[in-house]
């Protein structure tokens, strides 16, 4: 017989000639760790539905960060979950609000740690909404003022980048205005710029206590169904200054990773989120998969659809597994 076809095995015959030809690479130096601080003490609560991860208070932040060095982690995102909440949400923008306390002390102990702060106030607000209420519509404008002196204070506790999350129009303008008057020109914004309104959340509002108490956030985050869309808001923060950007959620949207990829040359961070973790710690849990081949073929596939960076809960373990390989 003499057939003609292609041997695409040649090049898969042994580890190392796999190696040889591999095309993308997850690195611990693209792995962002989201920690969630809360004010009080002696706080260390496992998120029910979030296996691993902890509400943890000041007095547990710094064993939680001993071990994130160790790992060689150099990115956190910080989260806050304050005692009091407001219509205001004042607790986001006090400058002894829980992440600028928890931003003093990394800084101070690991200041080459990057401490990436994100800006929201869902965390902060009574209602659980990210902006300022009126009646049942959550104000654009008004709440900006708000976002962009949550951000400086931010910046004065020494945070080295400003993650807005918030999804209001115009939020990296107004915060780029707002850094720079206040001396903090050479702090970058990393936009959550493409931001859909997912189900995939659900585990964060448990672990932030931010469920909003009334609607949903479909007036301010995108419709899972847009693709242009995506591009368009890419490009107004691209314009307004942004200096990353993020697509979130992670696992069901990678085609858009890509587009955005494609069309900016920003970096380009994808964030992994709570919903996606405990689908995977619940399937594991049960025996159902094998977690870390998981957790690795889906980090190393949010890099192949283009990100650099990956936000995730995964990055502990991640970053153990990658330690392990060498
Ligand atoms: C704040 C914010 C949310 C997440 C990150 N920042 C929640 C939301 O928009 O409801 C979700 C992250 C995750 O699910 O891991 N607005």
């Amino acid at each position: 017989m003499d057939l003609q076809f292609t041997r695409h095995r040649r090049l898969r015959q042994s580890a190392n000639m796999r190696a040889l030809v591999r095309e993308n690479h997850l690195r611990t130096d693209d792995l962002i760790y989201p920690i969630f601080v809360a004010e009080g003490n002696d706080i260390k609560r496992e998120i029910s539905s979030m296996p691993g991860i902890y509400n943890l208070s000041l007095d547990h932040l710094e064993e939680e960060m001993n071990e994130v060095v160790a790992l060689g982690i150099k990115s956190v995102l910080l989260f806050g979950i304050p005692l009091e909440k407001d219509e205001c949400g004042q607790q986001a923008y006090h400058d002894h609000g829980i992440v600028q306390e928890a931003t003093r002390l990394i800084k101070a102990k690991y200041p080459e740690v990057l401490v990436i702060a994100d800006t929201c106030l869902c965390e902060y607000t009574s209602h659980g909404h990210c902006g300022l209420i009126e009646g049942d519509q959550v104000l654009n404008d008004a709440s900006l003022e708000l976002l962009v002196q949550t951000a400086v204070s931010q910046a004065k506790a020494g945070a080295d980048i400003i993650a807005p999350s918030n999804m209001m129009d115009g939020f990296v303008t107004a915060i780029r205005a707002g850094l720079d008057e206040a001396g903090f020109e050479n702090i970058p914004i990393m936009s959550y710029a493409v931001k859909y309104a997912s189900a995939f959340y659900g585990p964060f509002r448990d672990a932030a206590d931010s469920t909003p108490q009334f609607g949903d956030r479909k007036a301010y985050q995108m419709d899972p169904a847009n693709r242009m869309e995506a591009l368009r808001e890419a490009e107004s923060d691209l314009m307004e200054g942004a200096d990353f950007l993020i697509v979130k959620p992670g696992m069901p949207y990678l085609d858009i990773v890509r587009d955005v990829k494609n069309h900016f040359n920003l970096p380009l961070a994808i964030y992994n989120v709570s919903g996606e973790y405990s689908m995977v710690k619940a399937a594991a849990q049960n025996g159902w998969i094998d977690e870390q081949r998981i957790v690795m073929e889906m980090l190393t596939g949010m890099k192949r659809a283009g990100c650099d960076l990956i936000i995730t809960y995964h990055a502990k373990d991640a970053a153990r597994w990658l330690k392990e390989q060498i």
